[in-house]
């Protein structure tokens, strides 16, 4: 049984649910887990409605600055910061299989990119705009204490967009994110962090949303991974989420026995399965 499951972030609309489970079933007719993940990534980079590619999230100076990464046993590639290209987690995937590097970003990775023929493409939308103009008028009132405020991930960021899959037995896992719009320009979140936004192996894939320095702060995707086979997957996803109290966090994860998504706010997600 082929298995991809596919998340828009936590704290995003949970009616996205449709559209999220229509993107992971066109993305589970892949030949591999690897371009499965990607293809249901990119779906979602492409859809303004998520914070990933076109309508990622501005930083505070006006810039898109986005993070992607794509993993599979002993093997990762991640673009941090990158600017002007429509899909991240296309260059990330290039940057692991067409580089000798694991980790590309700023000025660099746009090099690398437009060296393998990305052309130039703006992903900012009105909404993005819109959104930043909030954020900063609400910066003025002094509103936002901190993006650790639980309602600030839910006006502001509908974060990251990542999958999972395991196909023919193999797993895969991809992420990609405009980041938070309260951030400096240069700010790099869990999502490349090897371990932290993303992790896969021989037992499985986890990717995480939510905010990204708490995210790295805990190792959150290679601790779940770390566990898988203790317990039942979705149980060891819970107790880690548990312990992030009130930080808005999620994760999908997938075993040989298992999948699961779990996040400790709403979170529009697809578990897809076929069977070859
Ligand atoms: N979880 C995405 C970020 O913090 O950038």
């Amino acid at each position: 049984m082929d298995v991809l499951i596919a998340h828009g972030g936590a704290s995003h609309r949970e009616d996205l649910k449709k559209i999220v489970e229509k993107y992971a079933f066109n993305a589970i007719e892949e030949e591999n887990a690897l371009n499965a993940v990607i293809k249901a990534v990119m779906l979602m980079e492409d859809d303004p409605e998520f914070n990933a590619g076109t309508g990622s999230n501005m930083r505070l100076d006006g810039s898109i600055q986005m993070d992607a990464a794509v993993m599979v046993p002993n093997d990762f590639g991640a673009v941090i910061n990158i600017e002007y290209v429509k899909n991240p987690v296309l260059v990330a995937r290039d940057v692991m299989l067409r580089s000798p590097h694991m980790i590309l970003a700023g000025d660099g990775v746009l090099k690398f990119a437009r060296k393998l023929g990305y052309e130039y493409y703006d992903p900012s939308t009105e909404e993005a705009i819109k959104r930043r103009e909030r954020v900063l008028q609400k910066l003025k009132n002094g509103e936002i204490p901190s993006y650790y405020h639980p309602q600030f991930l839910a006006e502001f960021l509908g974060d990251t967009v990542g999958a999972v899959a395991r196909i023919n037995g193999e797993f895969a896992a991809a992420v990609s994110t405009g980041g938070t719009s309260l951030t400096l320009r240069g700010r790099v979140g869990d999502s490349p962090i090897i371990g932290a936004g993303i992790y896969c192996g021989k037992k499985g894939a986890v990717v995480a949303t939510g905010i990204g320095e708490e995210i790295m702060r805990r190792m959150l995707s290679f601790r779940i991974y770390h566990r898988i086979g203790e317990k039942c997957l979705e149980e060891i996803c819970r107790e880690e989420i548990e312990k992030f109290g009130d930080v808005p966090v999620g994760v999908i994860a997938i075993s040989d026995e298992d999948a699961c998504a779990i996040s400790n706010r709403s979170m529009p997600y697809a578990i897809v399965k076929t069977q070859r």
